[in-house]
């Protein structure tokens, strides 16, 4: 298997923000953990906190996330203005879905907020945790990339997930992947600061949510109804029923 390491996914990167710092893990318990340790100890924007193993991995809603050795689990810190902390879904989910694009040329879509699935099963999830103290505001974006699956994952995962290894029929470059992904984040951050209404337009074209039935739980409330728009901010309006 490819050796990853901070030298390879740093040689010779041409971004100017995401990732002027990479650290790298064989195996960590959280990325987003450390990297919202990172921010405590004042580590510069940018910075990614890359593992190709996670043990104890956050999903959203409290779940867990498995990220057994042979996949991506990265986190970067970035620090925008508070006003754009919205658009940190856009930016993440857009950045995967054309990072996917550029190393498979498979199509893939983003099942809102900001999942991202190839023929309906889930490849990438992404939990962002944001916190604004003392004014300082700053946020952690995990993203954990499903590059092989684990031949003994349950059959009820694997009917939910597929990995890019699969779907490309190819053993996928993880240098290649985290490479790209971290060219595609800082593209797209120069475009959340400079037009944000333009990365609104990008990422809401390709959600693939929109006109279909959808179950959304926010604690433990859950609702049923069907996508019809999403707003600036990522809100999703449903037609109940
Ligand atoms: C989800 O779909 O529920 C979100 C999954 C987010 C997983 C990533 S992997 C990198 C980062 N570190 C974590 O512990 N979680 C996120």
């Amino acid at each position: 298997m490819e050796e990853l390491s901070a030298g390879v996914i740093e040689r010779g990167l041409q971004t100017r923000i995401v990732g002027r710092r990479v650290v790298y893990y064989p195996s960590v318990g959280s990325t987003n953990e450390v990297g919202k340790e990172a921010v405590r100890r004042g580590a510069e924007e940018g910075t990614v906190i890359v593992t190709e193993e996670q043990t104890t991995g956050k999903g959203r809603l409290k779940r867990a996330w498995l990220t057994p050795k042979g996949n991506i689990a990265l986190s970067v810190l970035l620090y925008p203005p508070s006003e754009r902390l919205y658009h940190l879904i856009m930016l993440s989910s857009l950045a995967v879905a054309h990072t996917i694009d550029k190393m498979t040329g498979l199509k893939s879509e983003i099942k809102w907020p900001n999942d991202v699935l190839i023929g309906s099963k889930k490849v990438c999830g992404i939990l962002i945790e944001n916190d604004i103290g003392n004014g300082f505001v700053h946020a952690v974006i995990g993203i954990g990339i499903n590059v092989k699956l684990d031949p003994a994952a349950s059959s009820d995962f694997l009917a939910a997930a597929t990995s890019l290894n699969r779907e490309a029929g190819r053993e996928i470059s993880r240098v290649d992947l985290v490479r790209t992904l971290l060219v595609e984040l800082d593209r797209l951050y120069d475009t959340l600061i400079s037009s944000p209404h333009e990365l609104y337009e990008m990422w809401s074209h390709r959600l693939g949510t929109l006109g279909k039935k959808v179950r959304v739980t926010s604690g433990d409330e859950v609702t049923e109804g069907v996508a019809e728009s999403v707003g600036e901010d990522g809100s999703l309006r449903l037609r109940l029923g």
